[in-house]
């Protein structure tokens, strides 16, 4: 074994000697475990990107040409891929596209497989040509039947975190950023939008030209297609949905150019000239995707009230926190989050008081306790930083980064004053706009910028927040006198069996104290009263998403079978993960597989691969024949 070892140092030294000169031995290393792709010896700086979307075949075919900038001894260049057919890859050499043999690595379920294409010291441009798989995880293909308007199908993308990667070869690491223009062809009776500049009517032919001039990571490229609609909200806002849906998304999202201004007078200048939002069909598995310039919603924050839009508040604070200064890597994806939500409460704070933004917050600490009673008080991933290695990123995702996150920022904020805290927030968005942040840069950039001495930064206890576990310092509770107030007539109605004044009182509560009344129902409530609470406020019958969830949660605790058929209607219409995976949980652990099981069965195929991937975990399933 050991004169093995011996040969193969000495063959592999005379191979070295032979064939390289000691300058081309360089090694290098990616920090992001998530990307095969290494900046450090090769990275894209802007890519031109020619796709073709085939709804019968639903396949892209896409050719893209990628600027890069390599350093002097690089041999290659490396880019992400998942589930995709590439079909060649080509370097500009002296004007001219030459064919070269490309390399793919080892597949792995969840990162896919490395591209390797050979370059050479004078290479600036490589192009690749290829053609997603039916299957590629960020893409949803929906028919018609899908869509709010029946008659055409419709194809959005999802890529955060490792998701790009499934529809475009690209170097997918939130450290990486570039530029991109596009050309996407569609039938001519759809619309294209993308996370880029965008137009407001259907072309003729089908053909759409983008153009994103800021420099974005790759899991904020975006593209949607469907029979879309535009309508203005103010100079700088705009709505995209199907034409069903338009006039419903204009008023609900009627303050959306007063949000951007509330923004922008906390933490400076918006970078991205628009700010426009399109409202997608309800599989969308999230509640919103920051893309840029065209943030990606569910249709379930269309209440008809205006109730749900601090998530527009959230979606657009993204555009500070996190699309112009960057989580380095998925290991401190609560400097994006954590972050968004402080920047969402605040703007919310501007447009609708500091009573409503504590209710906010309230009920992200309830959010908060409950994950970490559910993960668990030592669990490493409710740390603030992550470790995330050889993981797929989607798991530790969770509401840690956002509220701990919060939490942690507003501990922040109380240690600094206000007025302090703003200045270096406005400075910290200014100085590091356009680029990357880990969690240690994060930390030196706040103790040289706000003069943090050790003794400061123990008394915030910074360190526990960002490598502990838990909630270091559990004074950082919100208060809220209107759910005192939800809490005392609760408390009426429950011993005196008062249900007129609990009926008169809450005509004036906000869907966040009903929240917050739905979700603290005393636990020896009897099913009389379960039924009597139904028919005062109609709650099973509740178009309200927020609401319904919180409803149905209670429903299925309690056992209040009543409410089954509207939970069952809920899961197969809504594909939203958030509502999905604590209801599903809920069924299991109180007696229902089946039922979900049932459910499951008919709702699977509406629901996009983000959230089925969750529920097959959840739900045990392997096969789904
Ligand atoms: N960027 C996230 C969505 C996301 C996170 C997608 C991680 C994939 C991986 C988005 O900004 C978000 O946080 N959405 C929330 C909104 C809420 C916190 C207001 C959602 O979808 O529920
Ligand atoms: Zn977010």
């Amino acid at each position: 074994m050991r004169e093995l070892l011996i040969l193969t140092v000495v063959i592999g030294l005379i191979g070295s000697c032979n064939l390289y000169n000691s300058n081309t031995m360089k090694t290098y290393k990616s920090n992001d475990a998530h990307s095969y792709a290494i900046q450090e010896e090769a990275y894209v700086k802007h890519l031109d990107i020619s796709l073709e979307v085939n709804f019968d075949l639903k396949s892209i075919k896409g050719e893209v040409i990628y600027d890069i900038v390599a350093d002097t001894f690089a041999q290659k260049i490396l880019f992400d891929t998942r589930d995709l057919n590439i079909h060649g890859a080509f370097i500009l050499d002296k004007d001219h596209w030459q064919k070269v043999a490309f390399n793919m690595g080892l597949e792995d379920n969840t990162f896919g497989q490395s591209l390797s294409i050979p370059i050479n010291s004078q290479t600036q441009k490589v192009k690749i040509s290829y053609t997603t798989k039916q299957d590629a995880a960020a893409l949803q293909w929906l028919t018609k039947e899908q869509t709010a308007g029946g008659d055409y199908p419709f194809l959005f993308t999802q890529s955060q975190a490792i998701l790009a990667r499934t529809w475009l070869p690209c170097q997918d690491s939130p450290g990486i950023r570039m530029t991109y223009t596009a050309k996407v062809k569609v039938p001519d009776y759809l619309m294209a939008v993308m996370s880029a500049t965008n137009v407001r009517k259907k072309s003729k032919d089908g053909v759409y030209h983008f153009k994103m001039e800021q420099p974005i990571p790759s899991y904020l490229m975006a593209l949607a297609v469907g029979d879309l609609v535009f309508d203005t909200i103010g100079p700088r806002t705009a709505v995209y949905a199907e034409a069903e849906l338009i006039d419903k998304a204009v008023y609900e999202f009627g303050n959306m150019e007063k949000m951007l201004e509330s923004a922008e007078a906390l933490y400076g200048p918006y970078k991205w000239d628009r700010y426009d939002v399109i409202v997608l069909p309800p599989s969308f598995p999230f509640g919103g995707m920051e893309n840029p310039r065209m943030t990606f919603l569910t249709p379930t924050i269309i209440s008809g009230d205006r109730s749900l839009t601090s998530l527009i508040a959230h979606e657009l604070a993204h555009s500070w926190s996190g699309n112009l200064v960057t989580n380095a890597t998925w290991d401190d994806f609560w400097l994006n989050e954590g972050f968004t939500v402080y920047f969402e409460r605040r703007i919310m704070e501007s447009i609708k008081g500091k009573e409503y933004a504590e209710m906010l917050a309230l009920l992200g600490y309830q959010d908060l306790e409950k994950t970490l009673e559910a993960m668990g008080d030592k669990n490493r991933d409710t740390h603030l930083k992550l470790n995330l290695d050889g993981r797929d990123p989607d798991d530790g995702l969770t509401d840690i980064a956002y509220e701990k996150g919060y939490f942690f920022i507003r501990a922040l904020e109380d240690y600094h004053g206000r007025k302090k805290w703003d200045s270096f927030l406005r400075q910290y968005f200014e100085e590091n706009a356009f680029k990357t942040m880990n969690t240690e840069e994060f930390c030196s950039y706040l103790k040289t910028n706000l003069s943090m001495s050790d003794e400061d930064w123990t008394k915030v206890r910074c360190e526990e927040w960002i490598y502990g576990p838990g909630i270091p310092d559990k004074n950082i509770r919100p208060d809220s006198d209107r759910f005192t107030q939800v809490d005392n007539l609760m408390l009426h109605w429950f011993e005196n069996g008062d249900l007129g004044n609990l009926i008169k009182s809450s005509q004036h509560w906000s869907t966040h104290e009903w929240l917050h009344f739905l979700r603290h129902l005393p636990k020896d409530i009897s099913s009389e009263q379960l039924i009597s609470l139904d028919m005062a406020f109609g709650l099973t019958k509740c178009s309200n998403s927020e609401k319904a969830f919180a409803w149905y949660i209670q429903t299925i605790e309690f056992g209040y079978e009543a409410a089954e058929p509207a939970i069952e209607a809920f899961l197969i219409s809504v594909g939203r993960r958030k509502f999905l995976t604590p209801l599903y949980a809920s069924l299991i652990q109180h007696g229902k597989k089946e039922f979900a099981l049932k459910i499951y069965k008919q709702a699977r195929p509406m629901y996009h691969a983000v959230s089925k991937e969750t529920m097959d975990e959840l739900l045990g399933l392997t096969d789904f024949s």
